[in-house]
Order: structure tokens, then C-alpha cells, then sequence
């Protein structure tokens, strides 16, 4: 595995307002790597997604894409970078069909990249070609989180970032989520995902990074995390 991570977080302080609410964050992914980034509610997991995108303003510290820092340019810049972000609300365009979503973000990754195309979503997303001509805003809640993901993708990210995608969902879907984020993980995708629900990550993600009142305090394997109660129960039991 190479040793040079796709992203790299140094020392990350945010505040909103005069409330700090990221204290050094540290995190870092690598090539091929799904890390998980558990945490309570509350505990800066969305934050962090947003620093990392330009969302939201560090006072200091750093973000590096790929050994060049991507810390103050704008999140449009960033993701023409290639850091494609799922947020929580998922921002698609509920007004246009499933295949206009899909092809309105179609564009070629840094260095030209396009393995993503409509046909290779609908292969890999087998829910959404029958679903092609609906109007994205009639699916359900399932439905569009496959959309939100595919429709990243369609902008071929050298990282993919998820914000509490099984968040709100049926369990089945959750299911449903969990193996396709699995699939893209076999394909060699790298993805950050933020997540309260750990075990819906425990069976998708190589790695984890534990956050708790805006700090990190655990990063390993998810074999390690699984092996160990003690940050478990103190930190992600509900
Ligand atoms: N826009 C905001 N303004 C002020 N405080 C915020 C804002 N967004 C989040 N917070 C606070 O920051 C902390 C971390 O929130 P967040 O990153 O959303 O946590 P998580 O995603 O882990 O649930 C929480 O205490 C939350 O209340
Ligand atoms: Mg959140």
C-alpha cells in the first residue's frame, strides 16, 4: 500500500463564532481505505467533514489532498480537486429525473479520470436504472442516498466522502448501503465515512477514527476497534 495518504488532516481547530468546536483533529486515508469516523451525536464528525471541504472555516491547521494542501481554497475549488462530499441532506436535485442528476454531474476526475459513467452507476446501482426517469425529490429516502453517492461518483473523486449515510434509513436499505459501499471498497475506491452507527460501518470499513467532544481519541483498524470494548462502550454506545 503506498504510504502516501490521499488526505491528510493536521491539528484542526474550528470554532462557530467564539465556540471552538474542533480541537487538533488529526486524521488521515489512505489509498484503497475506507475509514470510519465514529462518534456520538454532537461530537464534531460533521464538522470535521465540512473543514475538510472548505465548509466551514479552520482557525488553524491543515488539510492536505494527495501531499499539497487544499487548506482556504473554496469547496468548489476542493472538490474540482477531487474530494467529492455527500452532506447529510444530500443536496440532489429533486426536481430533475434520476438520469439528469446523474448526468448534470458527470465530469472527468484531477487528472482526467472517467471511469464513471451512467451505464457503470446502473451496474453497480441496480436500484436506479429502473428508477432512471423519476423524478429524483418522488424516491425514497433509500433511494436517494444511492443517487446522492452515485452522483458523486459520476465526478470521479479521488476520495469519497459520506456524512451519516445510513442515517434516517430502514434497515434493510441500511443493508442494501452498507454492501454497495462494500463493492466500492473491493473496486479500490477510498471513502471517509462519518457515521453514529458504527455497526453499519464495523462491515465496510478497513479503518476508524473514534471522535468524541471535537477531539480524536482512537484511530485504528476496524479488527482493533472491534477487538476493544473499553472504546467501544465509552465512546460509541448509545
Ligand atoms: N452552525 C453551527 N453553529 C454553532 N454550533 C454548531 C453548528 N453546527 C454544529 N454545531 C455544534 O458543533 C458540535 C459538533 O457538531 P457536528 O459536527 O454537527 O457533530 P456530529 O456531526 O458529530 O453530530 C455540536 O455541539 C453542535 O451543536
Ligand atoms: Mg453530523
Amino acid at each position: 500500500m503506498s504510504a502516501h495518504p490521499i488526505i491528510q488532516v493536521d491539528d484542526l481547530d474550528v470554532y462557530y463564532g467564539t465556540s471552538q468546536i474542533l480541537f487538533g483533529v488529526a486524521l488521515s486515508v489512505r489509498p484503497g481505505e475506507t475509514m470510519a469516523l465514529l462518534g456520538r451525536n454532537g461530537a464534531g464528525k460533521s464538522t470535521t467533514m465540512k473543514a475538510i471541504m472548505g465548509l466551514a472555516p479552520a482557525r488553524r491547521g491543515r488539510v492536505m489532498l494527495r501531499g499539497c494542501s487544499i487548506s482556504g481554497l473554496r469547496p468548489h475549488h476542493i472538490a474540482r480537486a477531487g474530494l467529492g462530499f455527500v452532506p447529510e441532506d444530500r443536496q440532489i436535485f429533486s426536481d430533475h429525473t434520476v438520469e439528469d442528476n446523474l448526468v448534470i454531474a458527470q465530469k472527468k476526475g484531477p487528472e482526467g479520470q472517467d471511469e464513471w459513467s451512467v451505464r457503470r452507476v446502473y451496474d453497480v446501482f441496480p436500484l436506479l436504472e429502473p428508477l432512471r426517469h423519476r423524478v429524483a425529490g418522488r424516491l425514497s429516502g433509500g433511494e436517494q442516498q444511492m443517487l446522492a453517492i452515485a452522483r458523486t461518483l459520476m465526478g470521479n473523486p479521488v476520495l469519497l466522502l459520506l456524512d451519516e449515510p445510513s442515517e434516517g434509513l430502514a434497515p434493510i436499505i441500511v443493508q442494501r448501503i452498507s454492501e454497495l459501499l462494500g463493492q466500492l471498497r473491493g473496486s479500490g475506491a477510498t471513502v471517509l465515512i462519518a457515521e453514529q452507527n458504527m455497526h453499519f460501518c464495523l462491515g465496510l470499513a478497513s479503518h476508524a477514527t473514534v471522535i468524541d467532544k471535537g477531539q480524536i481519541v482512537y484511530s485504528a483498524t476496524i479488527e482493533e476497534l472491534k477487538a476493544n470494548d473499553n472504546i467501544r462502550q465509552r465512546y460509541l454506545a448509545l
